[in-house]
């Protein structure tokens, strides 16, 4: 299995810290933001990494993360994304990467405390289709939101207006290779993206999506809040201080 980690977009939540830098070298307490996405993969033992990235700053990341050796990494490859088309878009200039492979894509500005080991494997097990983590949050509306039929998830509402769970779809997702054709019949969404979301909806429309519940803290860190929030929860981990590597 291969892990992608997608970096891409232009980070307007958060400018104007994100004017002149990408969104995902912002400090999360003590160190880059894309470290942790990056942690989360090479912890569960990914060795072939993509990283899709995209605006201005496209080559700090080669500076930062040069070849992922630091990492513990066999293989970091880089691409980039023009614009801002979305998670699904992003994800699309992966599948020559992904070469027909099970894929495990976490967004850049994912950062949760779970080993997502367990989950890699569960997925492993599952002989088609996708694997969702989910988490209970006070604020749903701000994510993808499951709805439910007793424990089984029958369709997914991207930031809904009432939200039908208490839970949010978090930015870890595992694939089968059919990923790419599930994004190839996409069309832009109302805010004129290609929605991870819609994604997800296709697999559960083939009845091929299984998921999890985390059992640590998760956030996101894409907007002022997040990542205040986020800040103050890796620091409160001082267990993240230690591993620069994924040993
Ligand atoms: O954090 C989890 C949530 O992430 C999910 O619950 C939602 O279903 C999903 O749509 C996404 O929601 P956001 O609106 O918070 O995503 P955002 O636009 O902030 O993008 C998250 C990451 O995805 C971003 O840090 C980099 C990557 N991305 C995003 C876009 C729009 C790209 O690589 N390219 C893009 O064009």
């Amino acid at each position: 299995m291969k892990g992608i980690i997608l970096a891409g977009g232009l980070g307007t939540r958060l400018r104007p810290l994100t004017k002149v830098t990408n969104k995902h070298l912002l400090p999360v307490y003590d160190r880059p933001m894309i470290y942790y996405p990056l942690a989360t993969l090479c912890r569960a033992g990914f060795e072939k990494i993509m990283l899709v990235t995209g605006g201005n700053s496209a080559g700090d990341f080669l500076r930062l993360l040069g070849n992922g050796k630091e990492f513990g990494l066999k293989d970091l490859n880089y691409t980039y994304q023009d614009g801002e088309g979305g998670i699904a878009d992003a994800l699309r200039l992966c599948e020559n990467f992904a070469d027909g492979e099970r894929i495990c894509v976490v967004l850049g500005d994912n950062i949760l405390e779970d080993d997502i080991g367990p989950y890699k494997r569960a997925f492993a097990e599952q002989s088609t289709g996708a694997r969702i983590l989910l988490k209970k949050v006070p604020d749903p509306e701000r994510f993808g939101v499951p709805v439910f039929d007793g424990t089984r998830i029958i369709r997914i509402d991207e930031k809904p207006v009432v939200p039908l769970s208490n839970y949010a779809v978090s930015g870890v997702y595992f694939y089968d290779q059919r990923v790419f054709d599930y994004i190839r019949n996409l069309r832009p969404s109302q805010r004129g993206e290609l929605e991870i979301s819609d994604v997800n909806n296709a697999y559960i429309e083939a009845g091929d999506l299984e998921y999890d519940v985390l059992t640590g803290w998760w956030t996101d860190a894409g907007q002022f809040e997040s990542l205040h929030h986020a800040a103050h929860l890796v620091g409160l981990k001082r267990g993240f201080r230690e591993p620069l590597t994924c040993e």
